[in-house]
């Protein structure tokens, strides 16, 4: 697949790196793409560092957003004639001391943080994964033969599911599909499966107590 990466720190930098390292054609972006280019280097295989505009262009079969939560509206906004239909997994998080004013009003409102990312990406088909698991994890537990790390996930439609669970399953993680977004709430900051890394067993008894 083709996966643009909106935003290549912890999370984005990588998660890009195991998808390239899976055989997929990865872009990574940012507002400074040109700080890119070692990422993509040490990821290898197809990835790149492109620009924001590059990446949203690229007709890409999904977008991973990996940025702090306060750039998504205007991400949403810039980008709304190239997101259609395309499949964006939001692993993004709402945290006022970071994003301010409108992190707070998302986790006062009675709208899980994934609700709100597919309110704004409206013409998308929005999944939300990979929030839950702290970076270290993320980066170094992929690819595990056996003591598989579980990554919950949730998705709007048939197609955001099958192609997040692909996601997950390529880069060596079981794939937890815990329903549409309605049911992100456990996944949120504080939330019952927040920061839990554990495997399948135990998130699912988690996510069902
Ligand atoms: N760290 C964790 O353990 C963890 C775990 C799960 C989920 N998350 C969530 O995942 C998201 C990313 O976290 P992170 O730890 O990866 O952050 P990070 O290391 O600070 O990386 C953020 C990335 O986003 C880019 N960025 C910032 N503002 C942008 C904008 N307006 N447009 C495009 N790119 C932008 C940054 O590059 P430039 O500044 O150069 O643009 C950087 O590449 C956050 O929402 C976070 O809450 C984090």
């Amino acid at each position: 697949m083709k996966i643009g990466v909106i935003g290549s720190g912890k999370i984005g930098g990588a998660l890009g790196t195991h998808w390239a390292k899976a055989g997929h054609e990865v872009l990574f972006t940012s507002r400074h793409p040109e700080q890119l280019t070692q990422l993509a280097k040490e990821a290898g295989g197809k990835a790149k560092a492109v620009s924001l505009d590059e990446a949203w262009e690229a007709n890409a079969d999904v977008y991973l957003l990996a940025v702090p939560f306060k750039a998504i509206d205007k991400l949403a906004e810039l980008y709304a004639g190239e997101y259609g239909n395309k499949v964006i997994i939001d692993a993004t998080n709402p945290y006022p001391e970071r994003d301010g004013e409108m992190a707070q009003e998302v986790r006062d409102s009675n709208r899980n943080a994934s609700e709100y990312t597919a309110m704004k990406f409206g013409t998308a088909k929005t999944a939300k994964a990979f929030n839950t698991i702290y970076s270290d994890h993320l980066r170094d537990r992929a690819f595990q033969t056996t003591d598989k790390l579980a990554i919950p996930f949730a998705a709007q439609d048939e197609d955001s599911k099958n192609i997040t669970q692909q996601l997950i399953e390529d880069i060596g993680f079981d794939a937890v599909y815990i329903g549409g977004l309605e049911k992100t709430n456990l996944m949120d900051p504080e939330q019952k499966i927040y920061g839990k890394s554990t495997n399948r067993k135990h998130l699912e008894e988690l996510i069902t107590k």
